[in-house]
């Protein structure tokens, strides 16, 4: 790490986002969720609190769910980062995306990137065994439209065909 004229921390990060390497310059306290969205473009993710509060920055490092808004870009050299953008390839949907279309699971859809990842996540980590589960392990995502019956159905749906 080296310090810029006017003393700022600054280094060179490779990151693996979406299985592609991206070599970035950057302050040493920027967020991976800044990094993505500001310097990579990669708005899908979405910020919402920026606290660590409502899971709308909810990306997958090493196919664990993370808070991008609590993770600094530097500590994730070395880990693959995906993000909704590099969930499914050539333009189709993931599973999961198409449950929530199917049940309707989002209404301004600000806070369906973070309620997909963490979805793809719980439904991975074998946690959907019933909708209490659900609820619990959805509980980081917030959604201020109120579409949780409808994001539990979804879930609900490929947990019962082992789907995702
Ligand atoms: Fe990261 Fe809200 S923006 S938890
Ligand atoms: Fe609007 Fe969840 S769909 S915040």
């Amino acid at each position: 790490m080296t310090r810029t004229p006017d003393n700022r921390p600054h280094l060179t990060v490779t990151l693996t986002i979406n299985g592609e390497k991206r070599e970035l310059d950057l302050d040493a306290r920027v967020t991976l969720l800044d990094a993505l969205r500001d310097r990579l473009g990669l708005t899908g993710t979405k910020k919402g609190c920026d606290q660590g509060a409502c899971g709308a920055c909810t990306v997958m490092a090493d196919g664990r769910r993370v808070l991008s808004c609590l993770t600094l870009a530097a500590q994730c050299e070395g880990r693959e980062i995906t993000t909704i953008e590099g969930l499914s390839a050539d333009g189709a949907l993931h599973p999961v995306q198409e449950a929530f279309v199917r049940h309707d699971a989002f209404q301004c859809g600000y806070c369906t990137p973070g309620q997909v990842m963490s979805a793809v996540c719980l439904l991975t980590e074998g946690r959907a065994g019933s909708d209490a589960d659900i609820r619990e392990f959805m509980s980081g995502n917030l959604c201020r439209c109120g579409a949780y019956p409808n994001i539990v159905a979804a879930i609900r749906e490929l947990a019962g065909d082992g789907d995702a």
